[in-house]
This record gives C-alpha cells, structure tokens and sequence, in this order.
C-alpha cells in the first residue's frame, strides 16, 4: 500500500508531521493521541468560531505540531512522576523555545511557529514564554490553549489522574478571563454542550489501537448521542458503538445496538447500510451462526453500490464462514475475489482523493480522511490475509501461509495494531509448532499471551496456554508442559482439549493405563469442532496401538478419514505417516507403502 509515487510532496509532508508528532506523544504512553485530539477539537473550535478555510489549515497544522519541541526534551523530564522541580519545570517550559528552532527553518512556516511559540501564553499574562497578554496573543495560540489544557485534564497523566470532562470545562469557565479568552470559552464550551468534544474524543479513543479505550469510546459515544439531535448522526454513532462492541465481543452489547439502529432506521426512515449490514454478520459469526453470516454477506454482495471496501468485508466474511465449514475450496474463491479487490483499490486510492479534491474539500482535512482510509484499507487486507494463512495451513501448504501471516504481521505492525498483532501471532506460533519450529512457535504465542493478559481475554489466555502446552509435548519438554497445564486447570474447568493435552504427555511416558483413565472421561459425540475429534481418534488409536492393532487402525482410518473430509491436509499427513509407522511395525511393508504414497500424494497436491 505504502508506494511513495502515490502521494505529492504536501501529502508526505503531512505525513511525516503525524509520523514525528505521533512519536512524540507515544515517548509517554498516557499522551498518546494528544496532539490529534488537539488539532481535531481546534479545527473545530476554528469552524465554529467562522474561521475562513486558509485559517483553518493553518489552525490544523499549528495545533497537531504544537508539542514538536518536546522531541528535545529528555524523557526523565517527560515522564517524571511527581512535581517538577524549578529546573525540570524550566526545562520543560524551553519546549516552545526548541519548537521555534524547528519551525523558523522554513519560510512557509513562519504563522506556524509565531502560533506554537505562544500556545502557553494566558490571558492575563501569567503564561510564557513572553507574558503576553488578551489579544496581542495570538488567537489560534489562543484556541489551542485552550484545547490543550481540556485534553492534559481530560486524561490521564504519570503524575495525577485525569478529570471528568465535565469537571475539566468547568474548570475552563472558571478560569474564563483569567487564563483563558473568553470568547472561545465561550465556543468551547457551546460546543461540548453539543456533545461535538466527546464525539471527537470517542472518535480518537475508537480509531486509536490502543484497546483499552475502547471501553472509554463507548461511554463517550453514548454522551455525545444523548446531546446529539439529528437523527442521522445519532445512527453513526450508533453504528460506531456496534463496531467497537464486536471488536471487544460484547455480543449482548452487539444485540442491543442492532436492535437500536433498527428503530432508528425504521423511525426516521435512515436507510440500512452496508456497514450495518456487515458489522450485522460479524455478529453473527461471533455467535458461530455461519449460514446467518453467509446470507447477510450475500445480500451485501447483491447491491450494486456497494463500496469497495465494504464490499471486500462482505467477501472476507462470506470465506470466514466457508473455512468455518470446512468448505476449504469455496472459502479461498471467495479470498481471490477478495484480493483482487485490494488490488485496485490501491490504485484507485489518489483518484478518490484527486476527485474529492476538486469538490472542495479542505485540504487538510481530505488528507486526514485519505490517512483514515489507507489506515482501514491496510487493516483489512491484514485480516484478509490472517484468514488467507488459515486456510493454506489447514490444506498443508505451510510455507504459502506462513508467508500470508507476515505479510498480515507487516502490516499491522506499521498500524501499530496490538491486538490484531497478537491474533496473527497466535496462529502464526500454531503453523510454526506444526512445522516443528517449536522455539520460534512459542516466541509467537508468547507475543499472543502478552496482549492476552494485557486485555483481560480469559479465552485467548486459556486458549494460547493450551497451545502453548501441546508445543512443548512436541518439543518433548514435558515438565514446562506440565507446569502450564497445572497452571490451565487451577483457572479454568477441565475441558476435554486440557484431558487431551494431558493424555499427549502420557503418551510420551508410554503410561497406558492413565491415557485410557482420562480417555475414558471423553464423550466423543460431544466434541463439536472436528480438530478435536481427530484427534480424540488419534490418541484412541496410540492406545490401542500395542494391544489390538485392528482397533487401533480403525481409529486412527477413521481420523483420516475426517481430515479428508474436512480438509484438514496436514492433519491427514500426519496421520497416514503415523499409520505407515504402525503397519510396519508389524511387518505389513505392502500396507506401510500404500500410506506412505497416499502421504507423498498429498504433499504433492499442495506444492
Ligand atoms: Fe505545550
């Protein structure tokens, strides 16, 4: 997606002023975002307020560069917890200094620099750097301020907690005249009244990787909506809330944002729209309703105007769904629809923005919406190809998927992605186990665990440590492998995947009598995915495998016969390699051929 011919010397300009300032804000992990939010609340404020659109391009690059000169302050000040001494506070205060120093070097960034210069300045003259006063401040300084102070309130940082945001505007207007103008107090204030501050904050705290502001978006989503009079709006954000509640898996929360954008829709006449519909059978597929899933996604595919992207998410969903049902074939038809998708919309990206462009949109503005969607078009080709590795790896052509998981890792890499990362991760560190790199394979599920834990997914800890455990059987180090099952079932009840990996490391101790014990505790016909019941046959089979050799081949045919079924290729290797091994163990050299040529026959068909 990345092609530098792509944009124009402004569009990489803008760029590499979000790239430094972005750095910026992330050297202090409770910063991140700020300067976004800043220029997004004093872009707005400016709007209001009748700016005219070269002042309002000037207000969005002065408010998004106002911290730059915090890239020369060190980060024992930066991230200092407790009160600055004089020193520290002197230094931190030089920050407006080292922004001239970068900002004077251009001509065109003279307006610019005077602004950032004075962003510290207050109404009564008791800021810096020069002790200006009322209007001989000037007023774009004037407007990000303001926007700076409500943001440093309104969240958290390492040396106190932040304030309501009520509470924080309250604190504007008491200081109305004092610190602040209060005119644009006055704007800012009309303005949260109208819930456009938490809508803008939701709309930063949603699109930001950061996971845990999700939770934090919807509450500011359901603000902004309560104040928000136009039915419309109140639908896009509606359809945000779905979104972020799918995200996180809130599937009740789900349900009840469908049902409310239903009403909406029905009430106001608001045509359902492909978004909806889309996030609709993501839902869907969540509940593990996949024929639900696949007729949403149809009916999606069916319109004529759909657009490119969501039209690519109906089709990634609709494969989704497929490889759910072991329609292996049907799902990759579906993923070369898919990519052909991709493909012309990065081409087709700059005609979008050349096309908006001449309809009059502000520059800066577009070029924001242009970053929003090349950041939305790389994320979903990531996912596209996370459910591309998926299935090659199911159909055994390890290297082919191992390819497509660092090409979604790449991607959600440069997105900064963490949660979408460690999904990668985690099936990555699954193909790696299978194609016995075990070392590499736990590096990866650990990078899955991390996120896990950092996010509180109880069913991503539970499910990585049971992969993490099955690797290290393989890996034939039994006692890590014991520690972390021990660890899985102190936590969570004993599923019949935690009996299984239990039953491997007894297998490995070649100690029967307990593999038939716990065996024994397994209702076959209550294992749902067909993973799992292969391999209950497999093991059956290992079993069986020294006292009664037609019992034990049966099982493990029958395995086989699943994996075929379902296409599960490298599964069906590894079983016909494991009955080639058994037959010749006991002298049938005829039988352990004819599995070793079914087995070369399958490696064949994946090259
Ligand atoms: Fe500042």
């Amino acid at each position: 997606m990345g092609n530098i011919l792509n944009f124009n010397v402004q569009d990489l300009f803008v760029l590499a002023v979000k790239y430094l300032t972005e750095s910026i804000d992330a050297k202090d992990k409770y910063t991140s975002g700020h300067s976004d939010r800043v220029r997004l609340y004093a872009v707005k404020v400016a709007e209001y307020i009748g700016l005219s659109k070269n002042e309002i391009s000037t207000v969005y690059l002065a408010s998004q560069l106002h911290d730059v000169g915090k890239a020369k302050i060190s980060e024992h000040v930066l991230k200092k917890k407790g009160i600055l001494s004089r020193e520290e506070t002197l230094e931190m205060e030089k920050h407006v200094i080292y922004a001239q120093h970068i900002l004077s070097k251009h001509p065109l960034l003279q307006e610019v620099n005077i602004i950032v210069k004075h962003h510290h300045e207050r109404w009564d003259g008791s800021g810096y750097p020069g002790g200006l006063t009322g209007e001989n401040i000037p007023l774009v300084s004037r407007i990000i301020g303001i926007c700076d102070s409500y943001d440093a309130m309104t969240t958290n940082r390492v040396y106190r907690r932040r304030k309501r945001d009520s509470e924080a505007v309250r604190e504007l207007i008491a200081h109305k005249g004092t610190l602040y103008d209060p005119k644009l107090v006055d704007a800012f204030v009309a303005l949260f009244e109208e819930g456009e501050i938490e809508f803008l904050k939701g709309m930063n705290f949603s699109r930001g990787f950061e996971t845990n502001a999700w939770g934090e978006a919807v509450k500011l989503f359901k603000r902004a909506e309560k104040k928000f009079k136009d039915p419309e709006r109140k639908y896009s954000i509606e359809l945000k809330m779905l979104e972020i509640h799918n995200k996180m898996k809130q599937l009740d929360q789900s349900l009840l944002t469908i049902r409310k954008l239903e009403q909406l829709s029905s009430e106001y006449g608001i045509a359902i729209n492909d978004k909806f519909l889309n996030e609709n059978a993501l839902y869907h597929y969540y509940k593990k309703e996949f024929d639900e899933v696949i007729n949403i996604s149809e009916m999606i595919l069916s319109n004529r105007h759909i657009s490119p992207l969501e039209h690519a998410r109906a089709l990634r969903h609709l494969a989704m769904s497929y490889w759910k049902l072991n329609k292996k074939e049907a799902a990759l038809v579906e993923m070369s629809y898919c990519e052909e998708i991709y493909k012309e919309l990065s081409g087709s990206l700059m005609l979008v923005h050349d096309k908006n462009y001449s309809i009059g949109l502000k520059y800066f503005e577009l070029l924001d919406e242009n970053y929003q969607l090349y950041e939305e078009i790389s994320l979903n080709l990531a996912k596209m190809h996370d459910v591309q590795a998926r299935i090659q790896f199911d159909l055994g052509a390890f290297n082919k998927a191992l390819k497509y998981y660092d090409l979604s890792l790449d991607l959600k890499h440069d997105l900064d992605d963490s949660y979408g990362l460690s999904i990668s991760h985690g099936g990555k560190g699954k193909l790696l186990s299978a194609m016995r790199r075990y070392e590499a394979a736990e590096q990866n599920f650990l990078m899955n665990l991390r996120t896990s834990r950092n996010l509180e997914i109880k069913r991503g800890i539970y499910l990585v440590n049971l992969e993490r455990a099955k690797n290290f059987i393989r890996w034939g180090k039994l006692r890590k492998a014991k520690t972390i099952i021990s660890e899985l079932k102190k936590q969570f009840e004993q599923t019949p995947e935690i009996i299984m990996a239990l039953v491997m490391i007894d297998l490995q101790e070649d100690n029967r009598e307990k593999m038939e014990k716990k065996l024994g505790q397994i209702d076959p016909k209550k294992l749902k995915d067909p993973r799992c019941l292969i391999e209950y046959y497999r093991l059956m089979g290992q079993l069986y495998r020294k006292k009664d050799l037609h019992t034990a081949i049966r099982y493990i045919e029958d395995a086989a016969a699943i994996s075929q079924q379902d296409r599960f290729v490298y599964l069906e290797i590894e079983l016909r390699s494991l009955l080639a091994e058994i037959y010749s163990e006991h002298g049938d050299t005829a039988k352990s051929n004819l599995q070793l040529k079914l087995l070369n026959m399958l490696k064949m068909e994946e090259k």
